[in-house]
């Protein structure tokens, strides 16, 4: 807990598990006035948002919880009224035995709506998008909200580099702290986990495991998502999740300057150009600073470039959606 509040205003959309979560996580930093929680269902932002300001004086922070009914019409959203950052978690998870793309059709008239409605009362937020599949709700955003594409960018590769990293310090039985490893690409079948660029306490990922053993990590990290949503039968993952779309909201309230891979539009990096894509970027106030070109393997870089393809597919798709 930082103990200082430095104020501003962000909203989560969804009050399901990743969006309570992430509200709660955020009202835990203590460095926004306000937190406000938004949910389709009667009562029930308003139900957590009392229960998690109950929790203030425990947890020692200040930050004030607003909970908020909303319509997809768009009534409710004045009390989400000038935030500064919005995490847009709406639409529904996967199911046993789904992939990201099985929501795609669903989930695109729930996050057009909700990006039409927030960019109508908070035109000047960061835009930060969890909900699936991630890399074309992200471009569906900035296409709803019209925003600056850099004030729209989605959250996918701080949780899939967070996998790698506890993925990796479980096999070699060391610290997560000791542990630096990144993923780019799609948050799905494309996604990119980059073993160039993990190591162990400075040593190269390549020293200490064998070829077989990476693929085999670089794969469980790639399915990291259907692992928890097999073993829950309900719902996806949501603490990592809700964690990684919290550090991203406090880099841009703080103006931290923090690189971290995001879901960001592309625009001539990696010889890619035009599209919503996971890779480094540095965070701030106006969202992605700017994008950080990493040295990648050649192999690695056209593993970049099929998974931007790929998405750029299915990111055309969701202008129609
Ligand atoms: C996941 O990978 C929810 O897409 C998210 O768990």
């Amino acid at each position: 807990m930082n103990g200082a509040t430095m104020g501003g205003k962000v909203t989560v959309v969804g009050a399901g598990f990743y969006g309570s979560t992430t509200a709660l996580r955020l009202a835990e930093y203590d460095i926004f006035d306000t937190v406000v929680l938004t949910d389709i269902l009667e009562g029930k932002s308003e139900g957590l948002a009392l229960d998690m300001n109950q929790s203030r004086s425990i947890e020692g922070f200040e930050t004030k919880i607003i909970g908020t009914t909303t319509t997809p019409e768009g009534a409710g959203y004045e009390a989400t009224s000038n935030s500064d950052v919005v995490v847009i978690t709406a639409g529904l998870p996967r199911k046993p035995g789904m992939s990201r793309m099985d929501l795609i059709g669903v989930n695109a008239g729930i996050v057009r709506g909700v990006a039409e409605n927030i960019a109508k009362h908070s035109p000047k937020a960061v835009i930060i998008v969890v909900s699936n599949p991630l890399d074309e709700m992200t471009a569906l955003a900035q296409i709803a909200t019209k925003f600056p594409k850099n004030r729209v960018m989605g959250q996918a590769g701080m949780l899939d580099t967070a996998r790698f990293t506890n993925f990796v310090a479980e096999k070699l039985g060391v610290k997560v702290g000791a542990v630096k490893t990144l993923t780019l690409g799609s948050h799905g079948d494309t996604m990119v986990p980059v073993p160039s660029r993990c190591t162990v306490n400075g040593k190269s990922l390549a020293e200490l495991l064998s070829e077989s053993e990476i693929a085999e990590l670089v794969d469980r990290t790639r399915n990291g998502g259907a692992e928890v949503v097999a073993l829950l039968k309900t719902g996806s993952a949501y603490y990592a999740p809700s964690a990684a779309a919290a550090r991203m909201a406090k880099a841009v309230i703080e103006d931290s300057g923090a690189v971290m891979p995001v879901c960001a539009w592309v625009d001539g990096e990696y010889g890619i150009s035009g599209v919503y894509l996971g890779v480094e970027a540095q965070i701030g106030r106006t969202g992605v600073v700017k994008i950080v070109e990493g040295s990648l393997t050649e192999s690695e870089v056209a593993a970049l470039k099929q998974a931007a393809e790929a998405v750029r597919a299915k990111q055309a798709d969701v202008q129609t959606l």
